[in-house]
């Protein structure tokens, strides 16, 4: 298989983890036979420093060309001084709005070697932590009308049933390739947005009869993740309310290091990136945790490129390092062998 991977390396530790992830990629051409082209893009502060835009047309062209795109992280103290709009960050928001990326999965994985770092009570961490929040992410109330007149604001939240059917797609999708069920959260006893949510749901349900369906409301959903969250798979949920639990489910597996994302989209091409910073406070000293982007490119594999085999290949490699006891210095406990951020690298490349 032939592919066009764009590089966007970002900042700080940016590219100590995007080279890790990019040796994991040639491992996998050279093991399956697959040719990834690689395109380096500019975006964030390096296109700043280089251009003097956080998104020059150059990359927005080469964007467009590619079949996926990996993501480091951008931003940091650098470029605090910049304007609004051109902003690190808002690099980010124009890439998800020109490849049209309206939903973002976020896996919540806890890694058995890892559950000491959970906050979760050792009996409710030992049923397993397994799930993906699918959240909408270009609709909402996040996109509504903002207005404050004199001493009274309203934010406006709004769904069309065609903004809600192709997320809901997306969700009862990526149950048919895990454990096929899907939790829609929302709060229909009293948004008539979640009524509408329900309705769509209910009724795009019928084309996936391998799937289970079941709603719950949002402030039970929030209070069922820290309680029994081995009853979730899949996760559905608008912006705002997936803003909120996703964060709260990545704590339950205690490190940010080793979680990664895809944002999928109208266009064919999805992004992939680690849901962590870039970390200026341990840039350059090799001691960043490159497991979250390492993840985030066996997403690249199973969504975007249909490479299940790839996928679980890379995803058993990152747990077998683990077992052996080898951690990077933001997962490190008593007994087990610290490394930096290259060495995990290339365990991860040996074992696969
Ligand atoms: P952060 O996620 O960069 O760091 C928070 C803490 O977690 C720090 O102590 C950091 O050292 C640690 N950490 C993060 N990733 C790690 C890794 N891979 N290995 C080991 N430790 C890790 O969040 P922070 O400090 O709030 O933001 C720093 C910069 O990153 C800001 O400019 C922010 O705007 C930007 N940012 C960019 C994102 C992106 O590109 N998607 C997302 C979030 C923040
Ligand atoms: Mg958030």
């Amino acid at each position: 298989m032939e592919k066009r991977i764009a590089i966007v390396r970002g900042d700080y530790i940016g590219p100590e983890i995007v080279s890790e992830a990019m040796k994991v990629l040639r491992c996998i051409e050279t093991k399956y036979d697959h040719t990834f082209i690689y395109d380096e893009v500019l975006a964030g502060g390096a296109a700043i420093d280089a251009t003097g835009e956080c998104l020059p047309q150059i990359s927005i062209d080469a964007l467009k060309q590619a079949d996926a795109v990996l993501l480091g992280a951008v931003g940091g103290p650098k470029y605090d001084s910049q304007p609004a709009n051109n902003r690190p960050e808002k690099a980010l928001l124009r890439i998800r709005s020109l490849l049209g990326l309206f939903a973002n999965l976020r896996p919540a994985i806890l890694f058995p070697q890892l559950a000491d770092a959970s906050p979760l009570k050792p009996e409710i961490v030992q049923k397993g932590i397994d799930f993906v929040v699918v959240r909408e992410l270009t609709g909402g109330i996040y996109f509504g009308k903002h207005e404050t007149i004199g001493d009274r604001a309203v934010d406006e939240m709004a769904y069309s049933v065609d903004e809600i059917k192709r997320i809901a797609k997306v969700a009862f999708e990526t149950a048919q390739v895990r454990h096929h069920k899907v939790t829609c959260v929302d709060k229909a006893n009293v948004l008539d947005t979640s009524k509408l949510w329900r309705k769509v749901v209910q009724e795009l349900a019928k084309e996936y009869p391998d799937v289970t369906l079941n709603f719950m409301y949002v402030d039970n959903a929030a209070m069922q993740l820290c309680k029994d969250p081995s009853q979730f798979d899949v996760i559905l949920t608008e912006n705002m309310f997936g803003d909120i639990l996703s964060d709260e489910a990545s704590m339950l597996t205690g490190t940010i290091g080793t979680i990664g994302s895809a944002s999928l989209g109208s266009t064919s091409i999805g992004m992939y990136e680690p849901i962590h910073g870039s970390a200026p406070d341990i840039a350059g000293k090799d001691m960043a945790n490159p497991l979250g982007t390492i993840l985030s490119v066996a997403m690249m594999m199973r969504y975007s490129f249909h490479l299940e085999k790839e996928a679980k290949d890379i995803e058993k490699a990152v747990h077998a390092i683990l077992d052996q006891g080898y951690r990077t210095a933001d997962m490190m406990s008593k007994g087990m062998k610290q490394v930096g951020c290259q060495e995990m690298g290339d365990l991860v490349v040996k074992q696969i």
